[in-house]
């Protein structure tokens, strides 16, 4: 068993099919499943392919994010269509600097789906199922830096209202993000702390 399928626990299928019957609905005959060692490469070409000039970069960010992954925090799940990758969601450990006590939150970073494929679902049903897993993780927010036209329809809100701290002003505020989870406490505010490796790559915000 890899990493990334041990990340869904013991419980948890390793393959969910979405279309009529499955959740979320979205394209007929595509699956949902934690990525594998094996996807890898197919992963870091939907990231060229979706972020254009910047996929390279996108594609080395999420090989070192990787890293991050553990049994019990973040996860890897990608879309295929035909034994085809089509698409790809990563939600890794970061900090929030709460007042009490420092908490684990995930950032999601990054989603990408190949360009012929966008437009039918795939991503809605990566952020969605992304958004479940990790309650069940048992983590309390998952932040973001993203269209405010996209996001919130996953019930991402902006963050600075609800007392957290964007870790750059680099970041629009109106693109830092967070979805409260079912582990949320008031108590949880202050200021979101990246993990290193978004720093590293240079990752955070707008130059
Ligand atoms: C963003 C992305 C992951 C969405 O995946 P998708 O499979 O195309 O999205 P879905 O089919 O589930 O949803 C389509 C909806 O998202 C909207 N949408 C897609 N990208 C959007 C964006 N950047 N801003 C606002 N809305 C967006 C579409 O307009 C469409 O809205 P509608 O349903 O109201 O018509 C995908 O378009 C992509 O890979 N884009 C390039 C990479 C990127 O920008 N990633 C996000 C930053 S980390």
């Amino acid at each position: 068993m890899t990493a990334t399928r041990q990340l869904f626990g013991r419980s948890a299928p390793q393959k969910i099919r979405c279309g009529p019957g499955g959740r979320p609905p979205t394209v007929t005959g595509m699956e949902l499943r934690p990525e594998e060692a094996a996807d890898h490469d197919a992963v870091h070409d939907v990231h060229r392919q979706a972020f254009g000039d910047d996929g390279e970069h996108v594609a080395t960010l999420t090989r070192d994010l990787r890293g991050l992954l553990s049994p019990t925090s973040g996860l890897s799940l990608v879309a295929v269509e035909n034994d085809k990758v089509v698409g790809h969601v990563l939600f890794t450990r970061s900090i929030l600097d709460a007042p009490e006590r420092l908490v684990d939150v995930l950032v999601l970073s990054p989603v990408g789906v190949l360009p012929a494929h966008q437009r039918s679902g795939v991503g809605t049903a990566l952020i969605t199922r992304g958004l479940e897993l990790a309650d069940e993780q048992g983590a309390p927010l998952v932040f973001l830096e993203g269209s405010p036209g996209y996001y919130p329809r996953f019930g991402f809100e902006p963050g600075e209202p609800l007392g957290f701290r964007k870790p750059s002003l680099r970041i629009p505020d109106a693109a830092f993000q967070v979805r409260r989870l079912s582990g949320y406490d008031q108590a949880m505010t202050g200021t979101l702390v990246y993990s290193e490796i978004f720093w590293r790559h240079d990752a955070v915000g707008l130059r």
